[in-house]
């Protein structure tokens, strides 16, 4: 591969040895040489391909080089110039990252040859990262709208569901940092928050939509939405973590709730500290079948169902945040 744009470096502290690598490589590549591996750190900016670097040097060794390089410049490929057989160090330079290794004295054609395979390595390692990115990207778009698509259609049953998965999700995602809960974990259970409740897609309309109490029978069929949620998201890869949240939703501290009547920290933490703030914007909103309280009265409840249906320990640890973000004015417009 000829390739004129590549940037490569020669790193050695011997003057001969950067002359004849730059006679070498200029006809094909922009060479830069330095005799102090700091000079070449601080030029780093420049973006290298590619450096070729003496493994033994006065002001700092080889390795150590190395390991600063691919700190900084991870796809920087590099390749070692060793001056006699120094297999330990060589062996270890590769293992640190180094792509290759040259023994002084060395030939044109063997370092033209070291050099254009360290460069097609790099185009393949950009190349399989920008596959890499851009298949997130799909898998990403393509969640988003698979998650609208699911919502939607158990909101056509039960309008409530959409806003109140959107507002469930969103509470969940800024207490869940208020919290100290870490980025990738907080992604994956704001994804099942807003799906938790897509199990009532099997439930019927009528109960769904009924105003005032429920029969147990209608009860008994409403219990069933965990369950048939779960079983819908199981198969899916990018919840699993989170899928607790859709089982456990309906689980209460004290044990009373449902489906299986999971107790204290048997309940999983996730399940454990969302089913504070579902009960919250269930409190909040009105519904067919019930008005609704104010923030504050909301957080009254939460304060009172500690130990019966909430974990107590997470309330005192959430109910500070609802303050806050209640006389932010957050909460009024969620
Ligand atoms: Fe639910």
């Amino acid at each position: 591969m000829e390739n004129k744009e590549a940037i490569v470096f020669v790193v050695d502290d011997e003057k001969s040895v950067q002359v004849s690598l730059k006679m070498i490589l200029k006809d094909r590549y922009r060479v830069f040489t330095f005799t102090h591996p700091e000079d070449a750190l601080l030029k780093l900016s420049l973006e290298p391909d590619l450096i070729f670097t003496d493994i033994r040097m006065f002001s700092m060794n080889g390795l150590e080089f190395l390991e600063k390089v691919k700190k900084i410049k991870p796809q920087t490929e590099v390749i070692m110039i060793t001056a006699y057989p120094d297999f330990s160090s060589s062996l270890k330079a590769l293992r640190e990252g180094a792509f290759d290794y040259i023994v002084k004295p060395f030939g044109k054609e063997q370092v033209l040859n070291a050099a254009e395979r360290a460069l097609q390595k790099r185009i393949q390692t950009i190349e399989n990262r920008r596959i890499i990115h851009d298949l997130r990207k799909a898998i990403e778009l393509n969640y988003e709208a698979t998650t609208k698509s699911l919502v939607l259609a158990v909101d056509a049953k039960d309008s409530y569901t959409a806003e109140h998965s959107r507002r469930t999700s969103q509470l969940l995602a800024i207490l869940g940092k208020r919290i100290g809960i870490p980025e990738h974990k907080l992604t994956v259970y704001k994804r099942a928050a807003e799906l938790h409740d897509i199990g009532k897609i099997g439930i019927e309309e009528k109960i769904l939509r009924k105003k005032g109490a429920l029969t147990s029978y209608e009860f008994e069929k409403i219990k069933q939405h965990p369950v048939i949620g779960y079983q819908i998201l199981r198969p899916t890869t990018f919840l699993q973590e989170g899928l607790d949240i859709v089982l456990y939703h309906h689980e209460s501290y004290d044990g009373s709730g449902y489906p299986e009547g999971l107790k204290g920290k048997k309940i999983p933490f996730p399940a454990r500290l969302f089913t504070i703030i579902d009960a919250y914007d269930a409190m909040t909103t009105e519904r067919c079948y019930k008005g609704k309280l104010s923030c504050r009265e909301a957080i009254e409840e939460i304060i009172n169902a500690k130990g019966k249906q909430f974990d107590p320990e997470l309330v005192d640890l959430v109910i500070p945040h609802f303050l806050k973000l209640e006389r932010d004015g957050y909460l009024h417009n969620l």
